[in-house]
């Protein structure tokens, strides 16, 4: 009963049963837009964020279509064809060469392409196959940022002096960052050197740094008034942030910035010098310039500090209204107060793998979602072995119902498992132990 065809946003795609594997849940949430939705937190976010980057210098963009060739997702940005992120088991697919994007640089071809403005700000709804659990949900939210210089347009063509000129132009903060010079590393994270100086590339990746800086000190600065607003006690210690190397297929040399807080390095963003070939490609040869990427709903989470990543896809008027007038006066945000949790249901599954055909974890994930929905709060390994004499392989998973709600009665919960056990049986060939 294969549908030859899903429409999403009012287009239609031919889909293809060899690829299709977009759960209808996940193909519903195309629809949901949080990004856009007035006074939620992703939302919220995402606007304090923008604020960073005003126009007219950088450009909105919020109304992309979710729906990417794998030209744009992968091929444009220089993956390579067996990079794993292509795979059936990481990526939703309508067909071969279309899929949901899997991140927001998905479009920076295109928009390298049309040339509009200096810079450009994409925020969008993404989707990757995952993990269940308290910070992992199939869809979440990305902020793409990129700014770019034209040599045709500096004076002498000296696009370092003029990229030093905003770099003076940019908020001087009292912070602690850790940035080990040099900023690049001949073997691991090099320099363009057949495109760019080495003038150009500390220009550039200062511009880059320092654009980023600022963001991340004004959103942790009304992180920490919203902390202190609900805590009086909550001890301000001063902001520390790091640049590490990162690696991405489209960005050289790359960064990637971590922040502490509440006693970690949190990864809060990627970035780097745009490949050259991404301007050649887009028909701009003579632009050079950075780009970045974050997560939007990690960063809500921290902001607001909501505990549980599905309360973002919640319509209860507990957390929405908590929100409500928030869009309009950004400037003093409240943390979010918890309404209290019901009891979980905890129950095992274990197995035996197939021995005919592959086992991915997060198709085993999918099935118990498409049964338990946003009931299912989190999917644990808890023991894996391999049989001394048969070398067959046995896993054994917790599963924490829980619904936002009500109590789930043991009926309930023995028969929402019981039909996941099923579903696991039949869609993936387990055998239950
Ligand atoms: N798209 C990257 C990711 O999802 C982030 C990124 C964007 C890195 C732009 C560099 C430049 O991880």
């Amino acid at each position: 009963d294969h549908k030859k065809s899903i429409t999403i946003q009012g287009a239609a795609y031919e889909t293809d049963p060899q690829w299709f594997n977009v759960p209808s849940a996940v193909a519903d949430a195309t629809s949901r837009q949080l990004h856009l939705q007035k006074d939620h937190p992703i939302s919220i976010t995402r606007q304090i964020i923008e604020s960073s980057f005003p126009i007219p210098t950088f450009k909105y963009h919020r109304t992309l279509s979710p729906v990417v060739s794998t030209y744009q997702n992968f091929d444009s940005l220089g993956f390579p064809k067996d990079h794993v992120g292509r795979a059936k088991s990481d990526t939703y697919y309508i067909n071969e060469t279309t899929l949901l994007r899997t991140h927001t640089s998905a479009h920076q071809a295109d928009t390298f392409r049309a040339d509009e403005s200096d810079g450009y700000l994409i925020a969008a709804d993404v989707y990757r196959r995952d993990a269940i659990d308290a910070s992992h949900y199939p869809v979440f939210h990305q902020m793409e940022g990129a700014m770019s210089w034209d040599r045709t347009k500096v004076p002498d063509g000296d696009v370092a002096k003029a990229v030093w000129k905003d770099v003076e132009k940019l908020p001087k903060h009292n912070i602690k960052v850790e940035d080990p010079q040099p900023a690049w590393n001949d073997k691991t994270n090099p320099i363009q050197d057949k495109h760019h100086l080495v003038a150009e590339v500390e220009a550039i990746g200062s511009h880059l740094k320092r654009s980023l800086e600022a963001m991340v000190v004004d959103l942790f600065t009304r992180a920490k008034s919203a902390a202190l607003k609900a805590n009086p006690d909550f001890v301000d210690e001063p902001l520390q942030m790091r640049w590490v190397e990162a690696y991405f297929p489209f960005t050289s040399p790359s960064w990637e910035l971590e922040v502490y807080y509440a006693g970690d390095w949190l990864e809060v963003l990627g970035c780097g010098v745009v490949k050259q070939e991404l301007y050649i490609n887009a028909g701009v040869p003579h632009k050079l310039g950075w780009a970045f990427g974050l997560g939007i709903d990690r960063l809500a989470m921290l902001l607001f500090k909501i505990p549980d990543i599905r309360l973002f896809w919640s319509q209860d008027p507990r957390f929405l209204s908590q929100f409500t007038g928030v869009s309009d006066s950004p400037s003093s945000l409240s943390r979010f107060v918890p309404f209290s949790k019901y009891p979980p249901a905890l129950r095992d599954v274990s197995f035996w793998l197939p021995k005919d055909r592959d086992f991915h974890e997060n198709d085993f994930m999918e099935v118990i979602r498409s049964i338990g929905g946003d009931a299912v709060e989190e999917v644990k390994l808890f023991d894996s072995f391999t049989h001394p004499k048969t070398g067959e392989q046995s896993r054994a998973y917790n599963v924490v119902y829980r619904s936002w709600d009500r109590t789930f009665t043991k009926e309930e919960a023995n028969e929402l498992h019981e039909q996941v056990r099923a579903q696991l049986i039949e869609k993936l060939g387990l055998r239950m132990r």
